[in-house]
């Protein structure tokens, strides 16, 4: 074992102390001379012990939150974990790395939101983001459920009309739609939430042109701890614009407002703070244009316990106390009962659902520390650049934890995969397994370095399904010319 500089300097300390005390009380004489050295060893004691305890106290906290963390993982993923034959399954299907998706997982969400959606509000629909991971089974899975899907661009459109989806049961979000899209959803039956006066301004010349009315929704900027959205209008000066523009086409009518206040949102009052201003803002429209509201679509965000931005388990609340705390201050308009509430999350959905297993390369012990290196990158866990991931190892094992840092096989310093987290000792060949990388990670992936993971669903413990293959050398250059 070597120890690390850290461990060499506490020791170095402790044993100057011993040094120095075994020199006093052997060669100092009695008088005013020892009673200083005795202070002086009194004071360094002092310093030293009080040092030990900060440090003592420091990795206890990081155990302490590192193991709530753990404690958050999905019980069913668990299981599949603490198995070797899972392992053995996939590697029949697919190479290692490989992201690993749980159906029971995906499909739990879905039921916890639906119950407790409908003992707060007869008319919340569930809507996904399908930018937060737009894997096409499990848009296809979210759609055999009825949950609705939020595009924010044409690939997304296209992508939602694969996997089966009617524009009725599509939300077209986002700066970047064209005409012919909004067309469509909107003739489909869809909605369409508008994000800029560009947009306003393209459906209202179009309309001049036809013979026929359509209904939609506007988007508001939000404020989330101070910092606005540019997304949207703000109140005031530019929703009275918007307002005079839809006031001026009468085949132009305002159906619903849109807002999203941004992602991994852990406290529920950010909702409400800015639901009260939307509902402030709807009671100051005429009794016409607020009889004419159908929709109230009120974005995603929630924060996932100890998911890739490491949010504090205990301080991200239930799903119950976000929906309360946005629709609430809702309850006071006239026709409240009548409208119907969207939520459009992506990370709640699908976060906890996604993990990524990855062979061990390399082990160094340095102390009671390990530095490992694994067979995957940043690049296919781009938000493990913003902070480290949950990691256990795969079968689980009950050896003692010790203090872990992760890194990528990118060849590329900063690729750090994970950093002070608690493994127990692994060695070369054995597989480490990446918790809660469902959202934002498979869909940001890119192939700097080497291509792609391929992604297996676990159905049943017994049933582990290839969903996508690894990418392939070919897939990487079948676009140059
Ligand atoms: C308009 C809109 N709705 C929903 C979402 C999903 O957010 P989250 O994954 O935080 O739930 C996003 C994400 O950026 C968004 O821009």
């Amino acid at each position: 074992m070597i120890w690390s500089i850290d461990e060499i300097t506490r020791f170095l300390r402790w044993l100057c102390l011993f040094a120095m005390i075994y020199l006093f009380t052997k060669y100092l004489p009695l008088g005013l001379l020892r009673l200083v050295g005795e202070i002086a060893i009194s004071v360094a004691v002092i310093w030293l012990i009080r040092r030990e305890f900060m440090i003592w106290r420091q990795v206890t906290k990081a155990r302490i939150n590192y193991y709530k963390l753990l404690e958050a993982i999905p019980p069913s993923i668990l299981g599949v974990l603490s198995t070797a034959k899972s392992l053995d399954a996939i590697a029949m299907k697919t190479r290692l790395p490989v992201y690993v998706g749980f159906r029971q997982v995906l499909g739990d969400r879905i039921n916890d939101f639906s119950q407790i959606a409908c003992s707060i509000h007869p008319n919340i629909k569930l809507a996904y983001s399908v930018k937060t991971n737009n894997l096409p089974d499990l848009l296809a899975y979210f759609y055999s459920k009825k949950v609705l899907a939020e595009v924010v661009s044409t690939y997304e459109y296209n992508l939602a009309l694969r996997m089966g989806y009617k524009p009725s049961q599509i939300i077209l979000n986002g700066p970047q739609k064209s005409l012919t899209i909004m067309k469509e959803v909107l003739g489909g039956g869809g909605r369409v939430n508008i994000d800029t006066f560009a947009q306003l301004e393209e459906l209202s010349a179009w309309l001049k042109t036809q013979a026929k009315s359509i209904r939609i929704g506007v988007r508001i900027r939000t404020e989330n701890r101070g910092l606005i959205s540019h997304f949207g209008f703000s109140f005031g000066k530019e929703l009275e614009q918007v307002m005079q523009i839809i006031r001026g086409n009468s085949h132009l009518h305002l159906a619903g407002v849109h807002m999203h206040v941004g992602t991994n949102i852990d406290d529920p009052r950010i909702y409400t703070h800015n639901v009260v201003k939307l509902a402030r803002w709807i009671l100051s429209l005429s009794p016409q244009e607020q009889k004419a509201l159908r929709y109230i679509d009120l974005g995603g965000g929630f924060a996932v316990p100890g998911s890739t931005l490491l949010t504090e388990v205990g301080r991200v609340p239930e799903i119950k106390h976000f929906l309360h705390a946005a629709i609430d201050p809702l309850r006071k308009l006239d026709g409240f009962s009548q409208l119907t509430v969207y939520f459009e999350p992506g990370r709640w959905l699908v976060d906890e659902g996604f993990g990524l297993a990855a062979r061990v390369l390399e082990v160094k012990r340095v102390g009671n520390k390990q530095d490992i290196v694994c067979q995957v990158s940043t690049t296919c866990l781009p938000l493990a650049t913003s902070q480290s991931l949950v990691v256990t190892v795969w079968p689980s094992n009950s050896a003692p934890l010790i203090s872990t840092t992760i890194y990528g096989d990118s060849c590329y310093e900063g690729d750090i995969l994970a950093s002070a987290i608690w493994l127990p000792g692994v060695k070369v060949g054995d597989t480490v397994f990446f918790h809660k990388v469902g959202a934002y990670n498979l869909a940001q992936a890119n192939q700097f370095i080497a291509p792609r993971p391929g992604v297996v669903m676990v159905e049943k413990v017994k049933k582990i399904r290839l969903v996508r293959r690894a990418e392939i050398d070919a897939d990487l250059w079948r676009r140059d010319i």
